[in-house]
Formats: C-alpha cells, structure tokens, sequence
C-alpha cells in the first residue's frame, strides 16, 4: 500500500467525522444546505491548514450527495458522488489550485466549461485555491463568471490572503473566516489520532506540538506523524521536544536555573553548548517562554496534577525571566543573529539584582514594550534586501534607499523626508506579494507599513 501522510489519511470526510471547530461556520453551511438555499459564490478564508479545503470538499459532497433529492446536511460518503470526491476523481466537483495555474488561460477555459451541466449530481462545484494567486487578467475573466453563474454551478474560493483579493470579486461571494484552531482542540485531535493510529500520546506531548502548531492542524499532524517516526508506539514529551529540534528540557532548566541564580558564566556556557548543538536561538527563546509558562501555571496551582518542570517556585521571579526572555525574542528578530540577543539577554538579566521585594511585574509583555519601536540591525537589514533583490529586481530598486523598525508585530519602513513615491510604491500588491514571504522568513513578521522621516 502506498504510504499516505497522516493528514491526508486523517482528512475528515464530513463534518460529524472528526472536524474540530469552525462550528460558526459549519452550523451556517449546514443550515443553508437543509433549508436548499445554497450560494453561487463562497469564499472560505483563514489560515493556513484549518479546514478550508476540508470543509469545501464535504460541501462540496453534501449539495450533491445522491443519499436524497436534495442537498443533505452531511454527505453520506457511501453514494458514488461521495466515493468520486473522496478519491479525488469526480467530474463534477472540480478542484483547481491557482497558485500553480494562475493564467487566464485556465480561467477563460473554466469559463467555457462551466456551460455545460453537471454529470451526475445536482451542481458543478468549482474549488479554487490559493485564489489570491491569480493574475489580474484571470481575475477579471472570473468575475465575468461570477457576475452571471449558470444556475448548476457553485464557485468555493478558498485563500489565506483575502486581503489580497479585488473589492468586486469580495463583494460576489458569501465570506466565511476560518479561525485559527485553539490549542486544546488540536491537543485533543492529535490524541484521537493517535488513538486510532495505535501509538499513546500523553496529554502534554499533545499540547507541546499544539502549542508549536500555532493554529494549524496540517502543521501539528506532520510534526506528530515525525514524533511518531522517531518515537514509535509511546510518546512522551522529552523525545517530542527532541524531534522538535528544541534543546532538551533539562538544558533549559540549566539556563533558567542559572539566571536566577545571575550567574553569568553558567548561563553562557550552557548558551555555548546550545550552539554547539547546532540550536535555533530564537526557537530556544520562544521554548523557554513556554517553559516557564508552564512553570508558572504549575507554581501557582493552576493547572492541577502537573509536576513543575523547574525548581523555581517565586511567581514574581518567574515573571522577570518570563520579560526578559520575551524582550529578547523581540530583539532577535532585529539582530542579525538571535544567538547575539540571547547572549545580551544573559549580561543584562544576570546584571539586575533580584529584589526580593520587587512589585510583581506585570504578565508578558507589557504593551509599551510590545508597542515600542525598536530598529532592525543595518546587517539584518541588508540580508531582507538580498533576499528581496533576488525575487524581484523592481522591488528591490524601491526597497533599498529605506530603513527598516519593528513596532509589536508589524515592521515599519522608513524612507528620507522626500521620497513620497517609494513610500507609495512599496505598499502596491505586487512589491508586497514580494516581500512580506521574504520578512516572514528573515524577521517572523508578516505585515508591514512605509512611512517617511520626519
Ligand atoms: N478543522 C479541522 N478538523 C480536523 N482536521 C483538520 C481541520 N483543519 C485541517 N485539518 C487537517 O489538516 C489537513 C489540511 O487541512 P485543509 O487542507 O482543509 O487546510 P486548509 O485550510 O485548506 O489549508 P491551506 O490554506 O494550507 O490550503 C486536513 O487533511 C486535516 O487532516
Ligand atoms: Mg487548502
Ligand atoms: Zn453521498
């Protein structure tokens, strides 16, 4: 048999066989699909691997499921239109994914094709991708299609940038906003998945990857499907946060130890032996907050039957390692390298005295530090530009006379006092198209705004 990826094998196949949350959303298709009251027009936005392709698919099969005469709530999945859409061959529901097809040559052919009537249920059903992808031309040959559907056609326009799409194509579709899933519910998944696949998954191996997954169920199944290759039948949250490339806790409770303790030569050796092991930086920042997180909830009683995983028992205490180490993960991304931030974040942490009477400080982050603008390092500042002067020449010209900030989760760009053309410019989609996947990767940020000097 041929070896199918865990999330593929684990696509639920209609909304009452293991699909978590979205349930604003199923509970209003569900109820248009009863009531027959479908539109010719969807757009399914939200991000990435929670249940937009999914949930178009079981939609897909409900408003032509052959189990009755009409549109049913939930796909029987043993008609022949059903089986068609599980094996990924039937004629009339049609999946196109635009970021590989985003001509207009493939638009205009749908706009042909979708003439003709269905073969075998009631609609045809057009799923596109990553419609965002799609160049202008093809855009406005499918909004033709969108201003007049033929009655037995339904469009699903599926994105994770639906800011990206033209106001008029907005305005035809039906829009419903996919959430990120919580990480008790993708805990809970993974721990049903792994049931079924025969492997024991404890509660805190599940909500480690949860809680790494960040929303997205396609993300905490890969990662699982990894544990398990590496772990095999029983998973415990040490080989999970091994196979995570995280470093190990006992090391983390080694450096956490030793900052408490403000003892500056144990916390730089054990930074050193993290980047011996080849460690992410800034990965290790963002474990360690979790870490403590952890060991807060633990101190204070909030979470029962857990044991700590550190031997610090202060709230206060665990606070100020918590700002500490989140005012450095800020700094890492504007650093050219996290390791330098976290090293900094040694020599001023160790350097504070704890004041055994210190106001407690407040929970992490503060939103003045979260708001403060602080500056992009000119070296990491240069590699953005590399990366961008590769993807597009043009961007680059507009890009390159800036400066760059950070303010919380956005990154501000700023240009000399009379370049009001560049600062225009560079918000147009297609410079934007360019370099928000590039301040993604270098800098973890996914927005951006230009401004000029004052
Ligand atoms: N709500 C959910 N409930 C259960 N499993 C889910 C859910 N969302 C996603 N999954 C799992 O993740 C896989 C990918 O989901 P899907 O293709 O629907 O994501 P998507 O939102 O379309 O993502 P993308 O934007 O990357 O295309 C599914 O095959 C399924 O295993
Ligand atoms: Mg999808
Ligand atoms: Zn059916």
């Amino acid at each position: 048999m041929v070896y199918q990826s865990l999330y593929r094998k684990f696509r639920p196949r209609g909304f009452a066989q293991g699909f978590v949350g979205q349930q604003h959303i199923v509970k209003a298709l569900q109820n248009s699909l009863a009531a027959n009251r479908l539109a010719h027009a969807y757009l399914f936005a939200g991000p990435r691997g929670t249940g937009k392709t999914t949930t178009a698919k079981i939609f897909a099969k409900a408003a032509n499921c052959l189990s009755a005469d009409k549109p049913v709530p939930e796909p029987c999945n043993q008609c022949e239109l059903c089986l068609q859409v599980n094996s990924g061959n039937a004629m009339d529901v049609i999946e196109m994914d635009a970021a590989t097809n985003r001509g207009i040559e493939e638009v205009r052919d749908l706009r042909e094709r979708v003439q003709y009537a269905p073969v075998l249920g009631r609609y045809k059903i057009y799923i596109i991708d990553e419609v965002h992808m799609l160049t202008t031309e093809a855009f406005n040959a499918l909004l033709k299609t969108l201003e007049e559907p033929p009655a037995h056609v339904i469009f699903i326009l599926a994105t994770t940038e639906p800011q990206r799409l033209p106001a008029t194509i907005l305005s035809r579709c039906q829009r419903y906003d996919f959430r990120p899933l919580s990480e008790e519910m993708i805990a809970g998944h993974l721990q049903e998945v792994a049931k079924q696949s025969g492997v024991n998954l404890d509660s805190e191996s599940a909500r480690l990857l949860a809680f790494r997954a960040q929303g997205g169920m396609r993300d905490a199944l890969g990662m699982l499907e990894q544990v398990m290759a590496y772990a095999g039948a029983d998973i415990n949250r040490d080989q999970v946060w091994q196979v995570l490339g995280s470093a190990d806790r006992a090391s983390l409770a080694q450096l956490a130890e030793a900052l408490h303790a403000r003892d500056i030569g144990r916390a730089l050796h054990v930074l050193e032996d993290f980047g011996k092991a080849g460690i992410d930086f800034r990965q290790l920042l963002a474990d360690m907050l979790e870490l403590l997180r952890e060991q807060l909830l633990a101190v204070l009683g909030a979470k029962k039957g857990s044991e700590a995983p550190l031997s610090l028992q202060s709230p206060a205490e665990i606070m100020t390692l918590m700002e500490t180490f989140s005012s450095a993960l800020l700094d890492s991304r504007r650093w050219a390298s996290p390791r330098l931030a976290a090293e900094i974040m040694v020599i001023k942490h160790c350097n504070q005295q704890a004041a055994p009477g210190e106001p407690m400080p407040e929970a992490v982050p503060s939103s003045a530090q979260r708001d403060r603008l602080v500056k992009v390092d000119d070296g990491k500042w240069q590699e953005v530009l590399d990366l961008v002067k590769k993807e597009s020449i043009t961007s680059y010209a507009w890009l390159k006379e800036s400066k760059a900030w950070i303010e919380g989760e956005k990154l501000v760009i700023r240009y000399p006092a009379n370049y009001n053309l560049h600062c225009d410019n560079i918000m147009k989609p297609e410079h934007k198209q360019i370099i928000v996947p590039v301040i993604r990767q270098t800098l973890g940020l996914s927005q951006y705004e230009a401004s000029l000097e004052k």
